[in-house]
């Protein structure tokens, strides 16, 4: 092995671990905003508050188009923040907190190592943080719990804690512990480095620096906190070692056991901590399961995958930004990959590193890092990219949409256009698309009803293409799995159920089912057809 080859492999190493590149989810108004934004102010990425802020779908904008497009254009500079913080390199990956972008979401943590969870003190665990957390826990990602807004009242600490166990699925492992909270919130006990972090003057704006503190039953604490608050905090710490286990890497790891840090966003308190911490225990990038085998990022050779396609803000310019994750190798500018869909050999003159919030072209990325490839058409999400070996990755499986309706062409000099339009839309991932089986009606099927407005608007503005929709009573897509195709049983059931049946993009086959009832019966009366959920089974 030549020498140089030898040091090159161990700073490509180096490079590996020194990335984190994690997510950060929550119900809306969590704090997810504010939260990153203190990250990147720590990371020095950001020079003030409210860079980030303006990037939030807001409450009642279903209706207002340029806001939608003002989102989408803060969005692309947002969707990966970059940043250097005690030399590692840490990228958040943004998912949306609005439910009717929660698909993407869910596309999203494909891609990130690890997550931090975001939960509200008062609020407790929330839908939308239920949900995202079940897919996490699902693929085992690690997970950090940050409960926030410890400024305010809110919920006993143990009850929070009960809460994220029983309602979330998790085993919790306090790494610090509040003393006091909203009016009389005084701080936080770092479990972790065994320090006090006290708040300072009366307005809660000021965070002293940690103090070492390794036994907590030294009388000083009653000085510094007050008797009382010291009195609280030693018994409630006695039971938190009691009843909660203490941390251990590999159980964080292998997504058995999650660590919860208590803070206050706003008020930049715990957040350091939280970051301190992060950057310790959180994984580089992980190993990634193909079809065919499990990738290292360590291997030498280039492989990634595509997570989101983002369309180009300008209208006149058809091409768009496909965001891929870099699983292993490096990918270099100018250098052939082979798109594995297509089976063709693409380079790329212009790949597009991201920082804090701006682009650059960058010539070599390392695995974990994102790279925004400038696409005219190539890409669909979930495509895989190589230095060459036949790899598909897994895991972007589409779930079941929740809304359905006919999509009617109302403008027939332009049906060309109103086809690529959906198209292309559909490979960004917008909305998903059916072909019914009987009359070859198409059917958009989305996430949240915010989205078909958002078509509408896009195929007039991008495409000059106009559609109406009419309403579809279904209450979910199922995917048909026939365990034994050649059976009488499956013939029958496409039979009786024609009317019900559609294709999607992937041509798979898929039943549109009208009630929870439907599926049951439906079930029970063909016990060889299986009906799934989501499009990976
Ligand atoms: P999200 O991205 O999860 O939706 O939440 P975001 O950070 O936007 O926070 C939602 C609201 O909660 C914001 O107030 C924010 O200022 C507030 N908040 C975040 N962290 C804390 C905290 O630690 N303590 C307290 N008391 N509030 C917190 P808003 O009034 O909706 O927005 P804004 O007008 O302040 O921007």
């Amino acid at each position: 092995m030549p020498p140089n080859f030898h040091q090159t492999f161990m700073s490509f190493l180096s490079e590996i671990k020194r990335r984190r590149t994690f997510g950060i989810i929550s119900h809306p108004d969590a704090g997810k905003t504010t939260l990153t934004e203190k990250l990147l102010l720590y990371g020095g990425a950001i020079q003030e508050a409210g860079a980030v802020k303006n990037n939030k779908i807001k409450k009642g904008a279903t209706s207002d188009f340029m806001e939608i497009e003002r989102q989408r254009g803060i969005s692309v500079a947002t969707s990966v923040l970059a940043f250097i913080y005690k030399d590692k390199k840490i990228n958040i990956l943004d998912t949306p907190g609005h439910k009717d972008f929660a698909e993407d979401t869910f596309r999203t943590l494909t891609a990130v190592d690890s997550v931090i969870v975001v939960i509200d003190v008062a609020k407790g665990v929330e839908e939308q943080t239920e949900k995202l957390v079940e897919v996490c826990r699902m693929r085992n990602i690690p997970m950090i719990v940050f409960i926030n807004k410890l400024d305010r009242e809110g919920k006993d600490a143990f009850d929070l804690l009960d809460e994220v166990e029983q309602k979330l699925g998790l085993r919790v492992s306090p790494m610090s512990f509040p003393i006091g909270m909203g009016y009389d919130f005084k701080g936080i006990y770092n479990i972790w480095e065994k320090k006090l972090n006290l708040f300072s003057g009366e307005n809660k704006q000021t965070v002293s620096e940690g103090i070492e503190f390794n036994d907590v039953n030294d009388p000083q604490l009653d000085t510094i906190v007050g008797e009382k608050a010291a009195t609280v905090l030693r018994e409630e710490l006695e039971l938190v070692y009691e009843v909660y286990p203490s941390f251990n890497s590999e159980e964080y790891l292998n997504g058995t056991l999650q660590p919860v840090f208590f803070g206050s966003a706003l008020n930049n308190f715990g957040v350091q901590e939280l970051l301190d911490c992060f950057i310790e225990i959180a994984p580089s990038p992980r190993p990634k399961e193909a079809e065919e085998r499990t990738v290292d990022a360590s291997e030498e050779k280039m492989t990634g995958f595509v997570f989101k396609i983002h369309a180009n803000m300008d209208p006149k310019h058809r091409d768009r930004l496909a965001f891929v994750k870099i699983v292993s190798g490096m990918f270099k500018r100018n250098e052939p990959y082979l798109h594995v869909r297509q089976q063709k050999k693409l380079k790329f003159s212009s790949p597009n590193a991201f920082f804090a919030e701006k682009k650059e072209i960058v010539d070599v990325s390392y695995p974990g890092d994102i790279v925004g490839l400038h696409d005219t058409g190539n890409f669909k999400i979930g495509d895989t990219l190589t230095a060459g070996e036949v790899l598909n990755f897994r895991g972007i499986p589409s779930f079941s949409p929740e809304h359905f309706r006919y999509v009617n062409n109302a403008d027939p000099l332009k049906s060309k256009q109103l086809y690529k339009g959906l198209d292309q839309l559909m490979d960004e991932g917008v909305a998903q698309l059916f072909t019914l089986e009987i009359n070859g009606r198409k059917v958009i099927g989305t996430v949240g009803a915010l989205q078909y407005e958002v078509i509408q608007y896009r195929l007039a503005h991008e495409y000059g293409a106009k559609c109406t929709y009419e309403n579809l009573n279904v209450h979910k897509a199922c995917w048909v799995e026939a365990t034994d195709p050649k059976n009488s049983e499956f013939a029958e059931f496409k039979r009786v159920k024609q009317r019900f049946l559609a294709r999607d993009k992937q041509n798979k086959l898929v039943f549109f089912a009208d009630s929870a009832f439907t599926i049951q019966m439906t079930q029970s009366k063909y016990p060889s057809v299986k009906l799934h959920f989501t499009s990976e089974f």
